[in-house]
């Protein structure tokens, strides 16, 4: 039997995180699970379903009805809510507004976090895991813990590009929002674990990024 290789990536949105754990979770022959896509994808599901996304107990009793399913393969990751690809979907705008409020919710995310549990454990326990949490609250036995950075114009010049979107300003500003909800809620903040290794990506390549985590899990 192959020894468990759990390594957790996180780190606020636009740090490069999901090229960076899908790149290394291709490299080290590991599966790969995007955290973020699942509360986007429930984000979607409860849009969808006419939710009041301003009452956390309308959102907690809504959730609790809708079946996430997210394929781990870093090089074809999908996601299905209630047998539906949403893959696209989950990143449109009205998406990426709600979901830090859905993301606030302590029973959604138990129900997540359980989910992304099983899915490590379904893995053998080889898997990269991407999100703002996992070394944290997810996997806090987890090989390895990276908290990747980046500075907030690197970031918003990246996520505009990645969403075709020609107004960086615009772009750091829904980012910065975005980080301040994350951080500040009170069920599992964004935060650096403090056995997690700090990896700043400001003035690295991508490849340079991978290169510095597989040579992290290869030589440690
Ligand atoms: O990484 P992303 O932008 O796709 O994440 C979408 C949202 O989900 C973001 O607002 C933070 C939240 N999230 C979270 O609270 N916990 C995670 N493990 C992953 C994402």
């Amino acid at each position: 039997m192959s020894t468990s290789l759990v390594v957790a990536v996180d780190g606020p949105s636009g740090s490069g995180k999901s090229s960076t754990a899908r790149g290394v979770a291709d490299r080290l022959g590991l599966a790969y699970l995007d955290t973020g896509a699942m509360y986007r994808a429930m984000t979607w599901a409860l849009l969808r379903a006419g939710t009041d996304l301003s009452d956390p107990d309308a959102i907690a009793a809504a959730a609790r009805g809708i079946h996430l399913e997210s394929g781990v393969d870093p090089l074809d990751p999908t996601i299905y809510a209630d047998g539906v690809d949403v893959a696209e979907a989950i990143r449109g705008e009205n998406v990426t507004a709600a979901v830090s409020y859905v993301a606030a919710v302590p029973s959604v995310r138990e129900q997540l976090v359980a989910m992304q549990r099983q899915s490590i454990a379904d893995n053998g326990d080889r898997i990269v895991v991407e999100g703002r949490d996992i070394g944290s609250t997810v996997a806090p036995d987890a090989d390895f813990k990276i908290y990747l950075v980046a500075d907030p114009a690197a970031r918003a010049a990246r996520r505009a590009a990645e969403d075709g979107s020609a107004d960086a300003l615009a772009t750091e500003q829904a980012l910065a929002k975005r980080d301040e909800i994350d951080s500040n809620r009170a069920a599992s903040p964004l935060a650096m674990a403090d056995d997690a290794v700090l990896v700043d990506s400001t003035y690295m390549t991508l490849e340079e990024v991978i290169a510095t985590i597989v040579d992290m899990v290869e030589q440690p």
